[in-house]
This record gives structure tokens, sequence and C-alpha cells, in this order.
């Protein structure tokens, strides 16, 4: 990731306040990366105002009727899966989860076939989570200019709606974080939330403080403007937002950490290691969350700190709104 530098003349640039007028017509959502901070804005205001609306709990006026959405999700998921589920049956999307354990997929079809062979049926937006870098990208390139892509998670690479979703919890918040210090917790080397995270939180002028042993933590993000600890007290110290992220057992090499007794003798957060932040500090993590190993049970489901249930609940609006501007207003 080289160094993403604030490139607005105009610091109230990044205020929500002035929001982002329209969409810019980009088809598929792949990484944060290539995001303006305009659209960033676009999808923040949508997403609040489908939140609005889904508060109301009556049903919305079925505005994608014709638009079909395909989930397929070759690793497991509970929140990203089922709230795309939500936001596209909210939308008035005919959504069809493809059982990818039951289908073709076991008998070697690869990710492309499955994606032609959906495209032949009339999917217009295909919603891909898989194990390697650059898959999304990938079906974007073959099929991008007869459906769309969303990104769901792609290896260590990227997780867009996931960073979106925490950018508009941590606005909901506090709107303008330029400044404000954000430390992020844990497993940065195989984390694609925390990549996500970085491309949106630099865009918005954050103070960006990474922590975690020295095998999770990339070294070269220093390069990129990021402040790098190991000693999480430092890190946390006078922090507004604290993010904690989940070990990615599932892609770690064998041995990066000694053992879940000393990482969490180390980095997990709980009450009395959040007390050198500020007094306000806010407390994220994206799920699921290794209770007692990442943060303590206490600290995790304490409404006062802790935004995690708030991260769930902006899934959906933040889906919503993903799928209203790529394949909506298009
Ligand atoms: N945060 C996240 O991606 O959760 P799921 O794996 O449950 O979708």
């Amino acid at each position: 990731m080289p160094h993403q530098t604030d490139t607005s003349a105009d610091a109230s640039a990044h205020d929500l306040t002035k929001p982002a007028a329209s969409w810019s017509g980009r088809r598929h959502l792949l990484d944060t990366k290539d995001l303006t901070i305009e659209e960033v804005k676009y999808l923040v205001e949508s997403a609040k105002k489908y939140k609005a609306l889904r508060a109301t709990r009556k049903p919305l006026p079925a505005v994608a009727g014709s638009h079909i959405l395909a989930n397929l999700f070759y690793e497991n998921s509970t929140r990203t899966r089922s709230s795309f589920e939500l936001a596209g049956k909210a939308l008035g999307m005919t959504v069809l989860n493809l059982d990818i354990g039951s289908s073709s997929v076991a008998k070697g079809e690869t990710i492309e076939d499955t994606a032609r062979t959906l495209l032949a049926m009339g999917v217009d937006i295909i919603v891909q989570r898989h194990s390697t870098s650059g898959s999304a990208g990938l079906i974007a390139e073959k099929f991008g200019k007869r459906l769309h892509v969303v990104n769901a998670g792609d290896g260590t690479n990227a997780h867009p709606t996931q960073g979106l979703l925490d950018l508009f919890t941590m606005f909901s918040v506090e709107p303008n974080l330029k400044g404000k210090k954000v430390a992020i917790v844990g497993d940065v080397t195989y984390s694609r939330v925390a990549r996500s995270d970085i491309w949106l939180l630099q865009k918005f002028g954050a103070d960006i403080h990474v922590v975690g042993p020295p095998s999770l933590i990339p070294d070269n993000l220093k390069d990129q403007g990021i402040t790098i600890h190991h000693n999480i007290e430092d890190a946390l110290n006078k922090a507004d937002f604290i993010i904690a992220l989940r070990l990615q057992l599932e892609r770690q090499k064998a041995g990066l950490i000694a053992s879940f007794e000393e990482y969490s003798q180390l980095y997990r957060l709980d009450h009395k290691r959040i007390a050198g932040a500020k007094p306000n500090v806010k407390v994220l993590h994206p799920g699921p969350i290794n209770r007692g190993i990442e943060i303590t049970d206490e600290l995790a489901d304490d409404l006062s700190v802790s935004l995690i249930d708030e991260q769930v609940s902006n899934g959906v609006a933040i889906r919503m709104a993903v799928l209203d501007a790529i394949a909506i207003s298009e």
C-alpha cells in the first residue's frame, strides 16, 4: 500500500456536513483504496438515509424490483452475508444465496464458470467472498460489463463494505476524523479489514496507530505514515477510537503468536487497558470475536464504550447504500 496523502486543498472537503451530490457511476466495489472522498461521502449519506428508513420498520418502496443479487460466499460469514441478503431484499431485489458446499464447486467448477452460469440465469449483481486475494477483481474484469461485482472479502486484500461500515459508525460519533487518533490492535498482517479501514481513515485525515506482536504488524506501514507500536499502552494512549481485530487463524502461518494466553496478556482489550485513552473513547471490532482473547466480555458488551452492535446494525444500511449506488442509480 503506497502512502495515501491528503490531496484535498480544502480541509472542509472531509466534513460530512457537506455531502457529495451524486454517485460517480462506478459499477463495482472491489476495494476502498480507489474510492474518492466524494464517493465515500455519498455512500455514508445514503447509508444514513437508509438507516433512518429501516428504523421506521415500514416496507421501503421496491426500487430495485428487477435486480437479482447472488451471494457467493466461498468462506464462512454471519454478518456480511446476512446483511447483504437483508439489504438486497429491503431494496426489493431477488436474492439468491448459493450454497457453495452443495454447489458444483465440489465437482471442480471454477469461480469464473460459477459467475458465468449465474450471469446466464439473469443475475445482475454478484457479492463474492473468497480466500484468494484479487478474486472479486477477476470476476469484475471478466464479466464486469454485464454484471456488478461487490467484494465481500478477498483473502488478505480487502473487505470494502466492512471498511465503509466502520467509517460510517465512527462518523456517527465524530463527524470530523481529521487528527483523531485511531488505534488498530492485533493481526494487521492478515486482516483485510485493517487494510480497508486504513485506506478510508487516511482519506479522512485520521492519525493511525497500529499495535501487535512484530509477527503480525507489517513493517512497511511506517512508509505510509502509520505509527507502529508493539506496546499496547503506548498505542492506546489518548486514542479516540480503538479497533480490535480478529486473529485470522485460518490465514496465519503457524507459530506467529506464542500462545493465546501470551497474546491476551499483551494485547487483549479490557477496561483497565483502555483507561489511558480519551475519556469518551469508543471500541470497535469487525467480528466474529474471539472473546477473552482479543477483548473481554465486559468491554465488548459495555454499550457505553463498545460500538460492536452498532457496527453490525450499520452493516445493513451501508450495504443498501452500496447496492443502490452501483446497481440502481446507474
Ligand atoms: N466482519 C465480518 O466480515 O464478519 P463475517 O465473517 O461474519 O461476515
